[in-house]
Order: C-alpha cells, then sequence, then structure tokens
C-alpha cells in the first residue's frame, strides 16, 4: 500500500522551523546545516559521566515501529532518554494493531495519553506523511523509514559522518551503490547529498536494481564497479532488501557478490583516502567483504554512534518548532 504524500510542505512552520520530520525532499540547505550544527553539539555526549540534558523533559516519546528495526529504534530511544524525555517502545507484534486496530485508531489513543512525538517505521511509503497530516498540531511526527520511500534521520546522520570525515561536502564524488530500487535510504540521501552541494553524486547497481526516472533526481548512472567508484571519496554500500524482491531481479548472490560486492580489490578503485559506509545491516560476502567492512577505510560503526546525536538534534528541533507554533494560537 501507498499512501498519498501531502504535497502541501507540513514539514516547516510559517517561520520556516522544523515541526515534523518526514523526508529530506523540500528542505532548505540551512535547515540541512542546522540539523548537524545542533548534532554537532551533541556528539561528544556520549562520553560524559552524565549523559543528559533537559530539553524534552517532561515530553514523551512513542517508537511506533511497525517493521523491524535494530539501529533505528534504539538510537532513537537513546536519544531521546538523553534529552531526559519519557520513552514508551510500543511492541506492534503484541499490541492491538495485530487485533485488527487500525493506524489511526492507535495513534488516537497514544494521542489520548498525551504523547508528544510519533517516531514512525511503516512499510506503506507516505505512511508518516499520513500520519502527520491527521495528528493533533502538538505532536510532531519524526520518519524513521516508510516503505522505498523516505528514511530522513538516516541520511542526516550519513551526512554528518561525510561532514566529520571529510570537512566540506563541495568537490566531494559520492558513489551509492547496490539495490537503489528498493532503498528508502539512497532516496533520502541523494536528496540530502545534492542539496548540501557535492560535486557529484553516483549510483552503481545492476540495471535491473536502478528505479526508472532516478536520474531526474541529479545522479550519474554506473552498471560497472570499477567505472562506478573510480576515484570516488565516499562509498556507501546498501543492504540488498530481499524481503522487498518480488521477481527474480539478481542472477544470484554469489554472481551479485563478484560483480557489486565490494571487496579489497575494488575498494582499489576509488580515492586512496576514500571512507566506506553502510546503513546496515550489513550482509557480510553478498555486498561487503569482511576485510573492508572492518577495516581501516570503514566509517560504519561510527555512523550508528552519530545516529544518535542526529536524532537528538532532529527530536529537539521539531518539539521546539511545535512549542513556537502553538505559541501564536
Ligand atoms: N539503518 C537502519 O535503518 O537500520 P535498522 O533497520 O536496524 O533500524
Amino acid at each position: 500500500m501507498t499512501y498519498p504524500v501531502n504535497p502541501r510542505d507540513i514539514q516547516l512552520t510559517e517561520d520556516g522551523q522544523l515541526k515534523h520530520f518526514l523526508s529530506i525532499s523540500g528542505l532548505p540547505k540551512s535547515l540541512l546545516t542546522e540539523i548537524l550544527d545542533t548534532a554537532e553539539s551533541f556528539a561528544n555526549m556520549g562520553e560524559q559521566s552524565v549523559k543528559k540534558v533537559p530539553l524534552l523533559r517532561g515530553k514523551t516519546l512513542v517508537n511506533l515501529f511497525f517493521e523491524n528495526s535494530t539501529r533505528t529504534r534504539a538510537t532513537f530511544e537513546l536519544a531521546a532518554k538523553r534529552l531526559s524525555a519519557d520513552v514508551l517502545n510500543l511492541d506492534i507484534k503484541t499490541s492491538s494493531t495485530s487485533k485488527g486496530e487500525t493506524l489511526m485508531d492507535t495513534l488516537q489513543n497514544m494521542e489520548a495519553m498525551h504523547a508528544d512525538l510519533f517516531v514512525v517505521r511503516h512499510a506503506d511509503s507516505g505512511a508518516a506523511h499520513f500520519i502527520a497530516s491527521q495528528v493533533t498540531p502538538r505532536v510532531a511526527i519524526i520518519n524513521a523509514g516508510d516503505g522505498r520511500h523516505a528514511h530522513p534521520t538516516q541520511a542526516m546522520l550519513d551526512m554528518f559522518t561525510i561532514r566529520r570525515h571529510k570537512g566540506d561536502f563541495a568537490g566531494l564524488k559520492v558513489a551509492i551503490v547496490g539495490d537503489i530500487l528498493h532503498s528508502r535510504v539512497a532516496r533520502s540521501q541523494i536528496r540530502a547529498l545534492n542539496t548540501l552541494g557535492v560535486e557529484e553524486v553516483r549510483l552503481v547497481a545492476p540495471k535491473t536494481l536502478l528505479p526508472v526516472g532516478i536520474e531526474d533526481l541529479g545522479v550519474k548512472l554506473y552498471t560497472r564497479m570499477d567505472e562506478g567508484i573510480r576515484d570516488a571519496d565516499v562509498v556507501i554500500m546498501l543492504r540488498l532488501q530481499k524481503e522487498r524482491m518480488s521477481g527474480a531481479l539478481l542472477p544470484s548472490e554469489s554472481e551479485y557478490y563478484r560483480l557489486y560486492g565490494l571487496t579489497t580489490d575494488k575498494l582499489a578503485f576509488a580515492h586512496p583516502d576514500a571512507i566506506v559506509m553502510h546503513p546496515g545491516p550489513i550482509n557480510r560476502g553478498v555486498e561487503i567483504e569482511s576485510a573492508v567492512a572492518d577495516g581501516p577505510r570503514s566509517v560504519i560503526l561510527q555512523q550508528v554512534g552519530y545516529g544518535i546525536a542526529i536524532r537528538m538534534a532532529v527530536m529537539s528541533m521539531a518539539v521546539s518548532g511545535q512549542t513556537q507554533e502553538r505559541a501564536k494560537i
């Protein structure tokens, strides 16, 4: 199922402040930079003896994950706790949603408990936009991944990783390799990279995993790994999303690994200082060799850590935007 994405920009207040975080699409460079700068102020908090600030004290976050997650759900929970919010993780498998309650009924019940923030992961594209268009104005919605559509906090933690390791975005060549067709992460990354002004975004994949019309987003397409990652400053590997593949899109996993798996040999085509990223979960020996995933050029585990700072930034900015909006009513 696909929910219609409301063309009206419902993410920003009249003053251009964040009030929901649903997709990168339509957000200006200044706002993406504000998210990165705010995250920077939280980035070293994990090393402090008291890992808490009172920015969301008295606020309640509900994690609503209708699809599996390890990294996103855990880092949203940690981020909210570091902001001093109360956190409720709704277990969808044991909630009344599994007894036939609709998404809206579940949300209305959560709203009745005066939750302030919903973090939503859903298999249907547009689900987070739909929820944001239905909830009462005081509730902020953060999209934690909807179908193939968007995963904006993942894209922002990836931008944070790139900025930390490469400095400026200008002049960077970024290659995104793998299952672009099913990837909400790639769609959000492409938008963020182009908004932040990298020199080149390249997509590298077999033709069957490149969505029709994706070049309209301002990317270069490659079907050969050596050409696609040549001189790249950043190589982002994507997971093969077998759970979303309905037909035979690939000859075999071993053939895919031979042609598109990132091995030490293939990484030699990239810039000598290139960093290797992956949103996780990684499939060793399918899209990446262990020697690369665990090697000196890999920043895959740093990405996970930066996710806490980015999610703290997005949640605190959205709650602040909602509070300012409400003050005007
Ligand atoms: N990157 C990512 O979304 O991972 P999870 O599915 O574990 O949340």
